[in-house]
């Protein structure tokens, strides 16, 4: 046997878990002004005052959620009057579901499926925390989920007008949104006691790319597993789809298809094979999960390239009659789901023109639409 060959019971991972997308790692770098200015917002509410309100803003795959995750980790840690609640609006996206998961971490049960209201779970919540003088910080991850159910209003609403209802009850928001360029807003009445700081989490760059994914390697990976020119390459990809996450899991799967080759090494092909399929089997997911008028938008750009956002909406609004409302949050979710892109073109009147571009071919996306 040669000696560059894997033994069928050996593995190149030290530890696999570092490349599941959902793991918390421990180095977490480049982001301590964020994590600073989050320490910050909660600190009051340590002591049992009222917690500064957050707003997280960034683009896909800018450590917002793990760097929410770390914070309450460590409020998690020490002994205090903070209730910490992680919640995931795209699983959560109703004010029911959203206090139901609230309910459970006060109460370690979920409330009753059916036949209780609102205001019952809602009484419950903000009296225990009065009689057990908590403090709730909620995180509502991937809140432009409630948004897209029209929820928003009603869920900050009653976070944080609780102690209007109850004196006692205080609770803070940390809202985590994924910039799209689109912006959102609350109703005037929520926005004025909702009053966040907001923390922006911008881009890595690519020396910060190259860093996080390195360290990624030196801790899941057994020694000289990946070269340099691998890590280069992962780097690479993750910048071209403008998300980290990219990157990690390409980490994976080059891993897994040098291990089919029982090789003791990744190689560059491993990379590439890797990155087309991660890349498409993504996409076939996102496609298949798209309402009809995102669809039928979709192939208008696909149609139409290099569009302007102005351009865009006359020729929706003339192929479905729908208006401008319905063409925004249209726009919203491609944007969201990392379909597409825009670009200030600099130009305009108000120079606020946006140029659409696709994330991925013209025919990867033709063929999957059908
Ligand atoms: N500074 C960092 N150090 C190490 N790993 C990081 C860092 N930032 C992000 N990651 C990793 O990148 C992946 C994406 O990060 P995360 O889920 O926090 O992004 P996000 O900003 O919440 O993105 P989205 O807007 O799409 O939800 C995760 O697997 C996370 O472990
Ligand atoms: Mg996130």
């Amino acid at each position: 046997m040669k000696k560059d060959l894997l033994m069928w019971d050996e593995t190149i991972f030290k530890d696999p878990d570092l490349f599941e997308l959902d793991h918390i790692p421990e180095y977490f770098a480049h982001r301590d002004t964020q994590m600073q200015t989050l320490m910050y917002c909660v600190k009051p509410a340590l002591r049992g005052g009222r917690p500064v309100n957050v707003q997280c803003i960034g683009s896909p795959g800018t450590g917002k959620t793990t760097g929410v995750n770390k914070l309450f980790e460590e409020i998690e840690k020490v002994k205090s009057k903070v209730i910490p609640v992680y919640i995931n609006c795209q699983a959560n996206s109703t004010r029911f579901t959203v206090f139901s998961r609230i309910f459970k971490k006060l109460f370690n049960h979920s409330p009753p499926s059916s036949g209780v209201s609102f205001q019952k779970i809602y009484e419950k919540i903000t009296q225990h925390l009065a009689d057990e003088e908590k403090v709730l910080v909620v995180a509502l991850d991937d809140v432009n989920y409630l948004f897209h159910e029209g929820e928003h209003d009603k869920v900050f609403y009653s976070l944080l007008r609780a102690h209007e209802t109850n004196p006692g009850a205080r609770i803070g928001v940390i809202s985590i949104l994924s910039d799209t360029g689109t912006g959102f807003h609350l109703d005037p009445k929520v926005e004025s006691v909702f009053l966040p700081e907001e923390i922006k989490f911008p881009r890595y760059n690519t020396d910060e790319i190259r860093d996080i994914l390195d360290n990624r390697i030196k801790m899941g990976f057994f020694p000289d597993v990946v070269s340099s020119e691998v890590l280069e390459a992962s780097v690479e990809y993750a910048e071209l789809l403008g998300d980290l996450r990219v990157g990690i899991d390409l980490l994976k799967r080059s891993g897994l298809s040098a291990e089919r080759r029982a090789n003791r090494t990744i190689s560059l092909d491993d990379v590439n094979g890797a990155y087309e399929s991660s890349k498409l089997v993504h996409l076939t997911y996102l496609l298949k999960s798209l309402k009809k008028e995102e669809k039928t938008l979709l192939e208008l750009i696909l149609d139409l390239a290099e569009i302007t956002t102005g351009e865009l909406y006359k020729a929706f609004h003339e192929k479905t009659g729908l208006g401008y409302t319905r063409y925004y949050e249209t726009l919203e979710k491609l944007l969201v789901l990392k379909l597409v892109d825009t670009n200030f073109t600099g130009k305009g009147t108000r120079g606020r023109s946006r140029i659409i571009k696709l994330r991925y071919g013209i025919e990867e996306l033709r063929k999957r639409l059908g």
